[in-house]
This record gives C-alpha cells, structure tokens and sequence, in this order.
C-alpha cells in the first residue's frame, strides 16, 4: 500500500527518495511522485504506473538536499498523475505526501476551502489546502497550522509536509499509519517501512500516534498531543540489505518458497533453550493457560494459517480456538467467552483490518499476542505479547513463508501452553524434532519444480477457473492453496470443503475443469476421494497431492510423511509452485500482482 520515505541534509536528495520508493515497490502502488528543493529551486515530478516511469522524468535538473516521495495505492480518485502524491497548497507553497484514509475530507473541504481550486480527487490534496487556508485565515506559522490542521482531521494518517519556504524542514505526523525516522550523519531520513532507508541508517526512531515530529539535518523534535517535548531512543533495525535483494533469482516468490525450509530451522534455534525447553516467556504461558478460548484475527493467508494451526492447536493444549476475520469480527463481535486471549496473526504487523480489532481488544483490557515478522510494527507494539516469524523479510505481494512459519510458530507455542498445563509430555511431541523433518521434507519438494511446471501447464495451462478441495486441515489448506492461485495468476479459484460440493458447488463442474484433492488424513482421504470420483464423473480433470503413506497409483503429488498434526506445512508447498507457475505460464508479474498491496494499512 502506500509508502512514504523523505530525506533532509543531503545533496542529490532524489536519488536517495527513489532508491527508497523502489525498496517499497513490493508493498503495491499504482502512481509515484517526489519533490525535492535546495533553497534555490524546488521540482515536483510525477508519474502513473511504475517507479521506472518516474525515473524516466527525473532530468538531471530535479536535485535537491531536502525532499519528500511517496507511492500511491488509490482510494480517493483513481490512479492518475493529478492524484498521485506530493500534492501541492492553493499557492503552491506547501507540499505533502500522506498514507491513510482522510475520514471526514467532505466536510472539511466544504467548511474551510469555499473557493479553493483542487487539481484531483484525494483526501491528501484536501489536507494540504487546510494547512495553508488556516495560515492565512489565522495568521499562522506552518508548524502550528499543521497543528491545527491535525486536531481537525479524522481518520488515518502518516504526513511528511515541507514548506518551500524553509527548505530544511519535514514535519511529520502520524496516526495509526506507520512511519518512523532513521537518524544519519549530518541528515536524517523519514520512512514508512524502514526497508526503504537501509542504505543511509540502520537507526531508527519510532513514532506514536498522536506525536509530530520537526526533522531537519541535524535534529529531530518529537512532540506529543499535548505539545510536551518526547525523548524516544533509537533502535537498531537488525535488518540487512542482501535479505531484500532476489540474488539470481527470477522473482521473489520463488525466492520465498525456497527459504522455507531454512525458515523452519531458523524457528528451531530461535525458539529452543539450549536444555532443550521451549523459549517463550512465562508470563505468555500464564495467560494463555488462564484463557478458556483462544481468538485468532488475521486476515487473508494469516487467517488461513490460523486455520491450519487450530486443530493443532487444541489437540495440544485442549482450548477451544476460533478464527475470525478481522475485518469482519471488529464491527460484529460475537458473544465472548469469560477468559479470552486473543492471536493476532499478521506477516506485516501493520494490516489495519487487525489494527482495529486490537485497539477494541485492549479497550476491553482483554490480553493480546501478536505474532508477526516484523519486529516494532503496530500490531507488535500495541499488544501484551509478541512471537516473531523469524522468516525474513517477505517481499512478493503472495505471502508464502509467512503461512508456514505462522504455522510453526503457532505449533511451538501450542506445544509450550501443552506443556504448562500439563496436557502433555515432553515426550508426547516433540516439536523441534518434528519440525526439522518438516524441513527435510519441504527441501525434497521444491527440488521438484520441473516436475510442478509441467504439471502447471498440464491441469491450468488454460483454464479459467479451479477447484481445490479437501477435508479438516486439508480443506484449510485448500482455502490457502486457492487464494494463492487467484491473486496472482487471475485464475478464479476456489478452496472447498470436499463433502460440501456435492450440496451446490458441484453444478460448476464442467468437461476439463481442474479440481486439485489434497490428501493428508487417513480418517477422511477415502471420502475425498470418493467426491474426486464424483468430480470426474461430470468431467473434470483432477489432481491429487497425497501423502506419501495414503497415495494410490496415478496419484500426482505426492508428500513425505511427516507428523499428523503438521501436514499443512507440506500439503501447501506444491500449491505455491502451482500458482507461482501458473502465472509465470500465463506471462504476469509474479511479485506485483493487479490491485494488490503487501501492506494492507487501510480498512
Ligand atoms: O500482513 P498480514 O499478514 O496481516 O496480511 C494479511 C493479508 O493482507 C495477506 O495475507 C494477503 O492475503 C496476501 N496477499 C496473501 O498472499
């Protein structure tokens, strides 16, 4: 989604904004723009479509030593040059870039800028003409008109406002989106996703919402609401630079679903006592065991991975677990139980769907885990307790290892809560061990990725549509294996329950439609297998992934046996393969698919 990144205190200031916009490509956007100054001259460029399109523009003129760049992921008006950011003041004099949604823009052009002339259709360009009209209305200086501007605006925002006429300031302010400023030598930076400046800082200083921050060369001013004077330390990002690059190969999705074998050994030795125990915080144990359910909120492929870690996760420590969407159970709470505990799962940390459901949470005073890949991200912040994915940056729009590290971290936890109450033995699962021949498993299927490409072209090579089905964790899995096909090969495709076909779904089968079985369960793969009959009956062409110990002859994919309770890790390997070939076959940008955002920061 959007991404903002800005720098003050260096000369050929836009080099340094579009090497930044480009490391925030992955997060999805449809225009980008830049503004630069140095006291002299001032240049604001603009472009639709690619980063690449605005480098093009870039001439060697358009330099400066401060600067603002955005990249623009439309809500308010569609994606053109007039409404991609930075947008610019009445005058002109004022120049702002902003991540969020601007709830009350309406009324707040039609209070304050009777006779403004605006160029496009975002709430952004409507908050830019409210700084100055309040200037001049008020007679005011920038910093507290864009004061007075904030206490006015409702909604979500991360602003970065520069006034040419003091070329050497950026003001900043956020609400629930994120934004953080990096700290350099002799210049400081400011960025949505500290990604975007790892090479000018690995320090970076966080910002909370409510506070506005003046940032030039050489200092950094933090206030809060109140106007009171914030110290905050920085942090270092543990961050480096080769984990965002794709090395040799093609696409980063590909690049993903090869790391996860060494993903699930990495959780190994992050999450293991050199005794051997469980490494994860007595006081999580404690308010996990007191809980008499467990709520999962996430959304998209961290929904589905709660679904695939919630039988598990019950079988070890017996609490009963729900799953919900975010976006759904924020506005219609179900009845909840008298101890609950909530698991907000999420890649980015930053998904506001999940945000807002944490802030009611916590209103309630109800306690929260987050777990999530991204160290200091909002979602971490704001609740009680936090289990990193350890897998690495994820940078392709399709979450790939995000899914099976959620998984595993989930089934280390449920393993740790198992232990604490007294539900189970050491003995009984021993998870580190389980998950080093998850590893071992995963590597033998993707060395398979010849085989996977043909088969892609065999069963999808033409296909509009698709089916996925499966039983228990093998239809969750289905719903994950289904979604990652559709997002990025456009193939409209379907995660079903295997026995509910039958009750309507089954009447969209045709001669050659590709319906894809996974098999994993020895109590219910015979049923499935009795509904992939029914299927080819009335014509379609299915595909089985089966474990190892369940396959029967003919059957495509096969898994090596790993532990009952771990089989999504496995069955969705292929599934990746699959979607990741299927849109490679059909020629679309496997890493930037249409109309989607890594980071999903609105509602
Ligand atoms: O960062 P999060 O895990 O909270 O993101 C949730 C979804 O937006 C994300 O999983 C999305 O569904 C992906 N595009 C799936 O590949």
């Amino acid at each position: 989604m959007c991404g903002i990144v800005g720098i003050v205190g260096k000369p050929e200031a836009e080099k340094v904004i579009l090497t930044g916009l480009e490391r925030l490509e992955y997060r999805g956007y449809d225009s980008a723009g830049l503004f630069v100054a140095d006291g002299t001259s001032d240049h604001l460029v603009k472009a639709q479509g690619r980063i690449k399109n605005l480098e093009d523009k870039v001439t060697p003129k358009v330099t400066g030593t401060i600067g603002i760049g955005h990249t623009r992921w439309a809500t308010h008006g569609r994606p053109s040059e007039a409404n991609a950011h930075p947008h610019t003041s009445e005058s002109g004099r004022l120049v702002l870039v902003h991540n969020g949604v601007i709830e009350n823009f309406d009324t707040l052009q039609h209070t304050y800028l009777e006779g403004d002339h605006l160029k496009g259709q975002t709430d952004t360009e409507i908050a830019v003409h409210l700084i100055e009209s309040l200037m001049n209305r008020q007679k005011l200086d920038t910093l507290t008109a864009f004061k007075k501007a904030l206490k006015l605006i409702q909604g979500s925002y991360a602003f970065a406002l520069v006034d040419k006429k003091d070329p050497e300031t950026i003001y900043v302010a956020k609400n629930k989106s994120p934004l953080l400023i990096g700290l350099g030598d002799g210049f400081n930076v400011i960025c949505s996703d500290a990604l975007a400046m790892l090479d000018q800082t690995h320090h970076f200083v966080e910002i909370e919402d409510g506070e506005l921050v003046t940032v030039t060369a050489d200092q950094i001013h933090i206030e809060d609401q109140k106007g009171n004077l914030v110290y905050r330390e920085s942090y270092e990002a543990q961050l480096d630079l080769t984990d965002i690059e794709k090395g040799t190969y093609p696409y980063y999705m590909l690049k993903e679903i090869d790391e996860q074998p060494t993903v699930m050994r990495r959780l190994i030795q992050e999450y293991r006592n050199p005794d051997g125990s469980i490494a994860i915080d007595e006081k999580l144990l404690e308010k996990i065991t007191q809980s008499d359910r467990i709520y999962i909120i996430a959304c998209g492929t961290s929904n589905h991975a709660g679904w695939a870690a919630k039988h598990l996760f019950e079988k070890l420590t017996k609490i009963p677990v729900e799953i919900h969407l975010s976006s759904e159970f924020g506005y219609n709470m179900p009845l909840l139980s008298q101890h609950p505990f909530f698991i907000y799962l999420s890649q980015s940390g930053e998904t506001a769907d999940s945000r807002q459901v944490l802030v009611r949470t916590n209103q309630l005073g109800y306690p929260a885990l987050t777990i999530t890949n991204v160290a200091g991200s909002t979602l971490s912040r704001e609740a009680d307790y936090t289990l990193l994915l350890h897998a690495g940056p994820e940078i392709a729009v399709a979450s790939t290892k995000a899914y099976t590290s959620q998984i595993a971290v989930m089934a280390i936890l449920a393993e740790a809560v198992g232990l604490a109450k007294q539900q189970l033995a050491a003995a009984d699962f021993a998870i580190f061990q389980e998950l080093s021949i998850v590893a071992t498993a995963m590597e033998s299927l993707i060395s398979e990725k010849a085989a996977l490409s043909q088969l892609t072209e065999d069963y999808l090579g033409t296909t509009r549509n698709a089916f996925y089905i499966g039983r228990g964790n093998d239809y969750y899995v289905s719903m994950e294996a289904a979604l990652k096909l559709k997002e990025i090969s456009y193939i409209q495709a379907e995660g079903f329950a295997a026995g509910e076909l039958k009750h309507g779904t089954i009447a969209l089968i045709e001669e050659g439609t590709p319906v894809i079985g996974i098999i994993t369960d020895a109590t219910t793969g015979s049923h499935t297998r009795g509904n992939l009959q029914e299927v080819t009956s009335r014509g379609a062409k299915t595909l089985v992934i089966a474990s190892e110990d369940l396959a029967k002859v003919g059957d495509q994919i096969l898994l090596p046996v790993v532990h009952p309770l771990l089989t999504s890790l496995l069955a969705v390997v292929p599934t990746q393969l699959l979607a990741y070939f299927a849109t490679l076959q059909r020629g679309y940008d496997v890493d930037k698919p249409r109309n989607l955002a890594k980071s999903v920061t609105v509602e």
